[in-house]
């Protein structure tokens, strides 16, 4: 007989600055029974289960909080990738690539076998580049394979566009979508607040400055931060435990997530159904003419970044397999 499943786990790899601030808002909140902590530096990561697991014995969450191997990891119903280099004042995103692409490789040989119902949440960066590899490195289907995406971004113009509008943020339907990264677009034509269409709602403000102001400060916002903190961490800790939440409680939420996109070759965000299987489905979105030249040069522009990391990953396999054949392996 079947044992009844008693726990739900979510595993988080790297314990850094996001991945803390991941598991103290899953702890907080609460989110789930279980949190993995995995990292390569062994001291911090004890310090960082100690550290967090202080935070549980209050009484308001009896969340259990451990370290783990990248194998338990693999078991977990959830694991998010936070694992990688981080971006310094001044980087992009896709600089981070190879070194990223190199960890993101390690992780799933170290997790081998994973298990075939794990959701893999991607955080790391260049995200939507490393939500498509882990697809292919894992070997999940493409509806477990999620990436954060521009749900920061949203959150971000979500926040502005409620100060401009003196409403609540929760108010503001609209979306940034595409790559997490300079590529990014906002879907003006289809922005509400409740109901009502944007430019009913901000009369006579939607001049193409103030549209490519509030687009500057979406794409730009975590550099201001990085430059006077050194990382971002608290936006995308929210973010990233509300997607666990949607995903365990399966609550259907439509979120920008990035994803497998079969007619772009590419991950990158677009509205998805968000569940306990992961991507549910996609929904469908109405772009104008200019949106939909801005998403075709986004995923044009991400394809040409794929092309080139498969050769970089493929020069590495041939030079493994060149190695072994030297040392008689
Ligand atoms: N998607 C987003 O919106 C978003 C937002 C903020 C940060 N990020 C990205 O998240 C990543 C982490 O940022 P951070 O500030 O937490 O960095 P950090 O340097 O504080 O933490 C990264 C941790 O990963 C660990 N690590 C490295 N290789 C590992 C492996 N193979 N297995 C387990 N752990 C490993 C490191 O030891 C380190 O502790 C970066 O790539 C950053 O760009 C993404």
């Amino acid at each position: 007989m079947t044992q009844p499943k008693l726990k739900s786990s979510i595993a988080i790899l790297g314990c850094g600055d996001v991945g803390s601030t991941l598991a103290y808002t899953l702890i907080m909140q609460p989110i789930c029974s279980e949190v993995i902590m995995v990292d390569l530096k062994k001291e911090l990561l004890e310090a960082q289960v100690r550290d967090l697991s202080d935070s549980t014995y209050g009484g308001r969450s009896g969340v259990k909080v451990r370290a783990g191997t990248h194998k338990d990891a693999g078991q977990a119903d959830i694991v998010v990738i936070t694992a990688g280099a981080k971006q310094k004042h001044g980087e992009s995103r896709l600089s981070l690539l190879s070194r990223n692409l190199h960890i993101l490789e390690s992780i799933f040989s170290s997790m081998a076998p994973i298990s075939p119902h794990t959701i893999l949440l991607l955080v790391a960066n260049p995200v939507d580049i490393l939500t498509y590899f882990a697809r292919k490195l894992s070997g999940l289907p493409e509806s477990q394979v999620l990436g954060t995406g521009t749900s920061l971004d949203s959150a971000r113009l979500r926040g502005i566009l409620a100060e401009k509008a003196e409403v609540a943020p929760s108010s503001i339907d609209a979306y940034v979508l595409g790559e997490h990264g300079d590529s990014q677009f906002i879907v003006w034509s289809s922005a509400t607040i409740g109901t009502t269409p944007l430019h009913l709602a901000l009369p006579g403000k939607l001049t193409p400055e103030f549209k490519a102001s509030i687009s500057a400060h979406t794409r730009g916002a975590a550099g201001a931060i990085i430059a006077a903190k050194g990382c971002t961490s608290y936006g995308i800790g929210n973010i990233a435990a509300s997607i666990c939440k949607y995903i365990l409680f399966d609550s259907r939420s439509v979120r920008p997530i990035s994803f497998y996109q079969p007619e772009l070759g590419c991950c990158l965000s677009m509205p998805a159904v968000v569940g306990r299987k992961g991507i549910i489905k996609s929904m469908p979105v109405l772009l104008d003419e200019t949106e939909r030249a801005e998403l075709e040069k986004c995923a044009s522009g991400l394809r040409g970044v794929i092309e080139g990391a498969e050769k970089e990953l493929s020069a590495d396999e041939q030079l493994r397999k060149a190695l072994e054949v030297d040392e008689g392996v």
